[in-house]
């Protein structure tokens, strides 16, 4: 298993990923295939040179992935939202979520003040996981996400950058394809 970072080139096999993701945990994301769709590819290109995405790979294939942007202004760049984190199913328990959120962690120190996410309030799996990394519920949305069995909470999490403990050694990110 190693991490990688995407870059504009990766676009067409993250989508790919993304949607396969989206579309077996529908219930887990507060965004559709149908919005990527919208969005669109170059978008999504853009975004990629933009924002720092990560991947782990094992034996060629795209295990698990995530993705970490700065918001934007005088007075909101102190702030990073972690998004679109998600393991395949069978390397869930891996590690690979670990290698992610470490990855993205270490991105952010130095740069970024804060980190936030937004999680379904039912995926418990997921507030397990990011409460482990440190990150607190500071909040909650009623009713944020229209599912397929109606309206459903979401919870607002956060963490200081340089609080918690600091990941063992530095993670050294490759850019596809660039490493052995
Ligand atoms: C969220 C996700 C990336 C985490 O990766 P993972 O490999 O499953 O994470 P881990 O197994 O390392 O950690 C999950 C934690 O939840 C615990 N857990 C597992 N099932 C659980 C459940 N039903 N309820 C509560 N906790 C649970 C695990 O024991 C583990 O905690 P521990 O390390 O203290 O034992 C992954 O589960 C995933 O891709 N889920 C689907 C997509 C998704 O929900 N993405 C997040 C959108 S905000």
């Amino acid at each position: 298993m190693r991490i990688e970072q995407l870059d504009p080139e990766h676009t067409e096999r993250f989508l790919v990923y993304r949607s396969a993701a989206l579309s077996a945990d529908p219930d887990s994301f507060r965004f559709a295939v149908s919005d990527d769709t919208v969005v669109g590819v170059e978008a999504w290109r853009k975004r990629l040179s933009k924002d720092h995405v990560v991947v782990v790979c094992n034996d060629g294939q795209w295990i698990g992935v995530g993705g970490l942007t700065r918001l934007t202004g005088a007075k909101l760049a102190h702030k990073g939202l972690i998004w679109g984190m998600h393991v395949v199913p069978e390397e869930r328990g891996s590690g690979a979520a670990k290698l992610i959120m470490t990855a993205l962690i270490e991105q952010a120190r130095g740069r970024m003040r804060q980190l936030q996410l937004t999680v379904m309030a039912d995926n418990a799996r997921a507030i397990a996981f990011y409460r482990r990394f440190g990150f607190e519920q500071y909040g909650s949305e009623p009713a944020s996400v229209l599912r397929d069995g109606g309206y459903a909470d979401e919870l607002l999490m956060w963490r200081l950058v340089q609080d918690g403990k600091r990941s063992p050694g530095a993670v050294f990110l490759p850019r596809l394809g660039e490493a052995e």
